[in-house]
C-alpha cells in the first residue's frame, strides 16, 4: 500500500467512526501497562507509542505521571481524538503525525510501544524501513512492546490484510538486534464482544 493511501485509509476511519466503534477499542490497556511497569519503565523514562491512535494508554501513562510520552500516528484525526480527550493534559505529550516507515526518530526512547500497527506492514520494504527506525528510536538496553494478530488472530483488520506472528516469527522478523525476554498471548474482546487472538512480545535492544 501507498504510504498516501494508507494515511487516506486511517484518516477516513477516525473521521467516520468514533473511538468505541473500532474493533481495537480497549477501555483499559492493562497488558501493555503490565508490560511496560515489568521493562522497568519509571516516570522519567522516554516512552513512544508508535501507531497510538486514539488508544487510552497516553492518557494512563499521564495519570501515571509519566513525563516523557510521545504518541506517533499516521492519523492526525486519531491524535486530535487523544487530544481532545484529555484536555488541558495533552500539553504533557508530544504529538507526531507520520508513518512509522518514514519518520526520522529525533531521539531514542527507553520504551517503544506497538499495538495493532506493526502488523499491517505486509510489505518487506516497509517492514524493513521499521526496523531500521526501531534500530534508531529505542536505547539500546530499551524494550520493545509489540502487539500484533497471533497465529490464530483475523486475518484482516480495518478492511487491510494483516501479517500474524508467534514471538518466533516476530524475532525473526526484527533480527538479531532485539532479544525476545517476554511474550503472552491476549485475548482481545472487541467492543461487539467478539474475540481476537493477539501475541504481546517483549524484546530487548542488544549492543
Ligand atoms: C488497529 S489501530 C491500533 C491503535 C492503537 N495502537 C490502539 O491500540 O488502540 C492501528 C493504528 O496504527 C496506525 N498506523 C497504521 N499504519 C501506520 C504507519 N505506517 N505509521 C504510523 N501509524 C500507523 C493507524 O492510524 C491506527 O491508529
Amino acid at each position: 500500500m501507498q504510504n498516501e493511501s494508507r494515511q487516506a485509509h486511517w484518516e477516513n476511519i477516525y473521521t467516520q467512526k468514533g473511538e468505541s466503534e473500532v474493533s481495537w477499542y480497549q477501555e483499559s490497556p492493562a497488558l501493555s501497562l503490565e508490560l511496560i511497569e515489568q521493562v522497568g519503565a519509571t516516570s522519567i523514562s522516554a516512552i513512544i507509542d508508535i501507531g497510538g491512535g486514539a488508544s487510552r494508554l497516553v492518557d494512563n501513562l499521564v495519570d501515571r505521571s509519566f513525563e516523557d510520552v510521545t504518541v506517533l500516528d499516521l492519523s492526525d484525526a486519531a491524535l486530535r481524538a487523544a487530544k481532545d480527550r484529555l484536555g488541558s493534559r495533552a500539553a504533557q505529550v508530544q504529538w507526531v503525525v507520520a508513518d512509522a516507515t518514514v519518520w526520522e526518530p529525533m531521539k531514542a526512547y527507553d520504551v517503544w510501544h506497538d499495538r495493532a500497527a506493526f502488523h499491517f506492514l505486509t510489505e518487506d520494504r516497509d517492514r524493513v524501513a521499521y526496523v531500521m527506525r526501531l534500530k534508531q528510536g529505542l536505547k539500546v538496553g530499551g524494550h520493545a512492546i509489540i502487539a500484533t494478530f497471533a497465529l490464530d488472530g483475523p486475518e484482516r483488520c480495518s478492511g487491510l490484510p494483516v501479517v500474524r506472528y508467534d514471538p518466533v516469527s516476530l524475532g525473526k522478523t526484527l533480527g538479531m538486534a532485539f532479544q525476545l525476554v517476554d511474550t503472552r498471548r491476549h485475548a482481545h474482546a472487541t467492543p461487539w464482544a467478539s474475540k481476537q487472538s493477539f501475541q504481546f512480545s517483549v524484546f530487548r535492544h542488544c549492543p
